[in-house]
């Protein structure tokens, strides 16, 4: 049954397949929002009565018990909601030092008014004042560390706050800051775990502070760090880390550098130094922190190495605007599975399973509306084309790629979840050993930054972001039927066409004024 959202003195309906910031889109409501995925925090809304649903509570989401990011919930019942609160959600900080550690990179120390329960790996939401943006950064410190907390910045040039920070941040200057978040962090539960920890840019920082804690806690198993970067300047860490492995036999530190040859540090590109053919990730927890693409392919080759989806924390710094989906790299970079290919008996064991897969999509309630007017058969037939070329390597064409393919799909990190837990309980069914679902699953995982989204996007082009289809309202000439209640639209009544699902909504249901 829909859900009814108050908001802004007018009510909207939200389908149970849908974000808050989706329905309200949808219905011409124009809720602020930019990354439409949980990072920017730009559509945070108060909640004001009522339930959601999402992956995160409240308080993981936006900090407070009171606020939600409507990009990451549905409404359940009927939900008020009224703008953020913001004021009352950041507390006064003052900023007590800049230490430069590169030439574009500095630590901050940083003193909110009021205590702050911070630990390393969280992230905290800064701002220079109320009306200007607010952006994530990892605390790098301990939590008995002094009065505050320590982050690491990197200047992007043109950035809203970054270049600020590091360029131009003095001590006595104010900020707000808003938090900790976030689930990244060591836990003693880690003891006996082997750790690898991998990082590019000041991402190092805070993993570096991870490793500090689980030492600190006597950490019992080994901790392998690695640390990527261009060129000699981005392992800013060298000197710490390098002193920290003289100091702990259970610490080894692996530097990389992709663009420069320098004594002692590995040429080439971090994951696969980390994550190569030859590692077995079974028992090993995987902390992953700093540029998205590399976050993406690690966490690709760690499951295809072994590693439980639930053993990987993961903060891939995504930047507040879109950027270019790398699905046709990506792609390109797929290796054949010759043993996955023999298992499922060069396809003919692949067609029962995506039958029963897209049967148990279609009958699911939170599935089944993305394949609104399709059958099981055609679903699977073109599954069945991109699988058979992806693992046999007789590739021709793949046809859209993911991004393409979902464009106008807001799916969430939850619904991604969801689905791949059903499919992964098909494979099950269907007899497929461990190590193969593992890769399969894998394979899905890598495509994920292209396919979760809270928003429709446009399909990505000749190298150009397109604008993403905008639903119409529409006044037809003739009668017609409502696809979603089956009431009749009679000729000239306003009714919206709403592409994600091409279907046509009457007024009622688009929640149209009569005019
Ligand atoms: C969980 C998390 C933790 C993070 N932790 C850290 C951390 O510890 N340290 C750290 O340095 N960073 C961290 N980040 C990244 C950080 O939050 C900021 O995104 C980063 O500092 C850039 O912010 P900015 O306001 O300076 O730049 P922005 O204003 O966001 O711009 C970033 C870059 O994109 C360009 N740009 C802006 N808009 C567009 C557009 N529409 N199209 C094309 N280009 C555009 C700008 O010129 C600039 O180069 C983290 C991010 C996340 C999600
Ligand atoms: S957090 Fe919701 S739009 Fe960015």
């Amino acid at each position: 049954m829909d859900a009814l959202i108050r908001y802004g003195g007018a009510s909207y309906r939200a389908s149970e397949d849908e974000t808050i910031l989706q329905a309200l889109l949808r219905q011409g409501a124009q809720p602020a929002y930019s990354c439409g995925r949980g990072s920017c925090q730009v559509c945070m809304l108060k909640l004001v009565s009522g339930q959601v649903v999402a992956s995160k509570t409240p308080f993981e989401q936006t900090g407070a018990h009171d606020h939600i990011l409507p990009c990451l919930c549905r409404a359940e019942g009927e939900v008020e909601l009224a703008p953020a609160d913001r004021d009352s959600l950041t507390v006064a900080a003052e900023i007590v030092e800049v230490r430069p550690l590169a030439a574009d990179i500095a630590e901050l120390f940083i003193a909110p008014m009021q205590t702050l329960d911070t630990a390393p790996g969280q992230h905290v939401y800064l701002q220079r004042d109320a009306d200007s943006p607010a952006r994530p950064y990892s605390v790098v410190s301990q939590p008995f560390e002094d009065f505050g907390f320590r982050i690491h910045v990197r200047a992007l040039p043109g950035g809203a706050l970054s270049s600020w920070l590091v360029h131009e941040a003095r001590p006595g200057m104010q900020l707000r800051v808003r938090g900790p978040q976030g689930q990244m962090g060591y836990a003693p539960s880690m003891r006996k775990t082997p750790l690898l920890l991998l990082a590019t840019g000041v991402g190092a920082g805070a993993l570096a502070g991870i490793a500090r804690a689980a030492l600190a806690d006597g950490h019992a198993a080994g901790i392998d760090f690695h640390h990527g970067g261009r060129h000699a300047a981005d392992l800013y860490l060298h000197a710490d880390l390098s002193a920290l492995a003289r100091t702990y036999p259970n610490f080894r530190y692996h530097p990389c550098l992709s663009q420069a040859s320098v004594a002692g540090v590995a040429q080439g590109r971090v994951t696969l130094q980390a994550l190569g053919a030859a590692a077995d990730l079974r028992q090993v927890q995987v902390l992953l922190c700093g540029h998205p693409a590399m976050v993406e392919d690690a966490r690709y080759l760690a499951i295809r190495h072994g590693t439980d989806r639930g053993r990987i924390q993961a903060d891939p710094y995504v930047l507040a605007h879109d950027t270019a989906p790398r699905d046709a790299r990506k792609l390109a970079l797929v290796e054949p599975d010759p043993a996955l290919w023999a298992a499922l008996e060069q396809g003919k064991r692949l067609t029962p399973i995506l039958r029963d897969f897209y049967t148990r999509v279609f009958a699911d309630p939170r599935l089944a509306p993305y394949f609104h007017g399709l059958t099981v058969e055609y679903v699977a037939g073109k599954q069945y084309a991109f699988l058979a070329q992806v693992f046999s390597g007789e590739r021709s064409f793949f046809g859209l790629n993911p991004h393409n393919g979902h464009h106008w799909m807001v799916i969430s990190d939850e619904l991604f979840d969801h689905r791949e837990a059903l499919f992964e309980q098909v494979l099950r069914d269907h007899g497929l050993p461990d190590a193969l679902i593992q890769r399969w699953i894998a394979l899905h995982e890598w495509f994920r930054a292209e396919i979760v989204k809270a928003a429709p996007k446009g399909r990505f082009v000749d190298g150009q972001m397109l604008p993403a289809p905008q639903d119409s309202v529409e006044r037809l000439d003739l009668d017609t039927v409502c696809d979603r209640c089956g009431s009749e639209i009679p000729a000239g009544s306003p009714s919206r066409y709403v592409q994600r699902l091409g279907e046509l909504h009457c007024r009622q249901c688009a929640v149209l004024g009569a005019d």
